[in-house]
C-alpha cells in the first residue's frame, strides 16, 4: 500500500507517517529526513548553506526517489506547491492524504517544535506564516484523494479515520 501525506508545516505529516508505518508494518520515508540521510545536514542547515532554491531541487529529486520506493510517505509542506511535484504525486501510484489543521493549530505546533526548526517561520514570522497556509490550502485539496481534519485529534484517531476513508 503507497500513502502519501500532504499537508502545511505543522500538521503532523511524520508523525502520523510513523504511526502509519508502524500500524500497517509498511516501510517509511519522510523527504525532510531524507535531506539529513543524504547530505547530513537538518533542513535548518541546508537552508543556511545553499537557500531555498536548491532545497527545492533536492526536495524534487528526492520525490522521484521515495515515490519510486513506494510505502508511506511525509512530504514536506511545500513539496506540492512545484507544479512538477505535484504532477509526480498525482501521476504515481499512491493514495493521497491532506492533513487539513486550523490556524490555531498550526500556530501551537510551529510554536512548540521552535522557530529554530523551520527557516520559513523563522523568515515570514507567525502573520506570513499564516498567510502562507491559506495560499497553499487551495493546491493541498487539489491533490488530495482523502482529506482529514486533524484538529484536536491524536495520532492513532488520525489512522484509524485514515484507514477508514481509504
Ligand atoms: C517547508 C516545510 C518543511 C521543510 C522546509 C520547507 C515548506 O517541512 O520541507 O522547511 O515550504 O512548507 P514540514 O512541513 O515537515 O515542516
Amino acid at each position: 500500500m503507497n500513502i502519501t501525506l500532504i499537508g502545511f508545516m505543522g500538521s503532523g505529516k511524520t508523525t502520523v507517517a510513523n504511526a502509519l508505518s508502524q500500524q500497517l508494518e509498511i516501510e517509511q520515508n519522510d523527504l525532510d529526513e531524507m535531506v539529513l540521510q543524504r547530505t547530513g545536514l537538518t533542513i535548518p542547515e541546508y537552508f543556511e548553506q545553499y537557500g531555498e532554491a536548491k532545497f527545492r531541487k533536492l526536495e524534487m529529486d528526492n520525490l522521484q526517489l521515495a515515490l519510486a520506493t513506494g510505502g508511506i510517505l511525509s512530504t514536506g509542506g511545500g513539496t506540492p506547491m512545484q507544479a512538477n511535484n505535484f504532477k509526480l504525486i498525482q501521476e504515481a501510484n499512491t493514495a493521497t492524504v491532506f492533513l487539513n489543521a486550523q490556524d490555531n493549530t498550526i500556530t501551537h505546533h510551529l510554536i512548540h517544535d521552535g522557530i529554530e526548526e523551520r527557516p520559513l517561520f523563522k523568515q515570514l514570522g507567525i502573520d506570513g506564516i499564516i498567510k502562507l497556509k491559506h495560499e497553499r490550502q487551495l493546491t493541498y485539496e487539489q491533490l488530495a484523494d482523502v482529506i482529514i481534519d486533524v484538529d484536536h485529534k491524536s495520532p492513532e484517531l488520525i489512522v484509524n479515520e485514515l484507514m477508514e476513508k481509504l
